[in-house]
């Protein structure tokens, strides 16, 4: 019988980018079904909360068939397992991505081998963007309407001076 491919795409998505919507459109095509996985990571202290978090992507996909989003507090490849997934979906934007990626995916791999990291590289138009960037320049009033789902816009006018 054939097994379904399912990828986890974890993140702190604090807030979503149009850069994560590029990994999520473009793993979407490549498997069964994909799980955006939203990290609760409270050590990143996040400005929106779980729920606003997994809102807004859920709100800027609005039309994606096969992603579900969900949140998790545990470790990622133990939310993977109970989900059945065989991917873990990361993006590299740069080679400055890759040394502590390489370290997770090869922890990750030392928990559970049966789970493979798969690293995708975003649309170069966003290989810049980072969520602390987006918060930073909205901030100060930046003009980010190209970089963000308008619904993240809209929430980020709460920090805007
Ligand atoms: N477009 C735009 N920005 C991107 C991006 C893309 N395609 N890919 C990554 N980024 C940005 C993110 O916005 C984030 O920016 P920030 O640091 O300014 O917030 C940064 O790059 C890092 O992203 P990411 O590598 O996804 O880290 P994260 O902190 O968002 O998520 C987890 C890390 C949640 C995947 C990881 O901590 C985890 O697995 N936690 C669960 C606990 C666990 O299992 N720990 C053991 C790990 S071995």
């Amino acid at each position: 019988m054939d097994q379904k491919k399912i990828a986890i795409y974890p993140g702190t998505f604090d807030p979503v980018t149009n850069g994560h919507l590029d990994i999520m459109v473009r793993a979407n095509t490549l498997f069964d079904k994909l799980i955006v996985a939203v990290a609760l990571s409270p050590k990143k202290n996040p400005l929106f909360s779980t729920t606003e978090r997994v809102g807004f992507i859920k709100e800027a996909l609005n039309g994606q068939d096969k992603i579900e989003v969900h949140s998790f507090d545990n470790l990622l490849i133990d939310f993977a397992f109970e989900h059945k997934a065989s991917v873990i979906i990361k993006g590299l934007r740069a080679v400055s991505d890759f040394e502590f990626e390489l370290q997770m995916g090869l922890m990750n791999r030392n928990l559970n081998n049966q789970i493979e990291t798969v690293f995708m590289i975003p649309s170069q138009e966003y290989s810049f963007l980072s969520s602390s960037f987006i918060k930073e320049t909205a901030q100060h009033g930046a003009d980010i309407r190209h970089l963000v789902p308008k619904c993240v816009y809209d929430g980020l006018q709460i920090i805007r001076k």
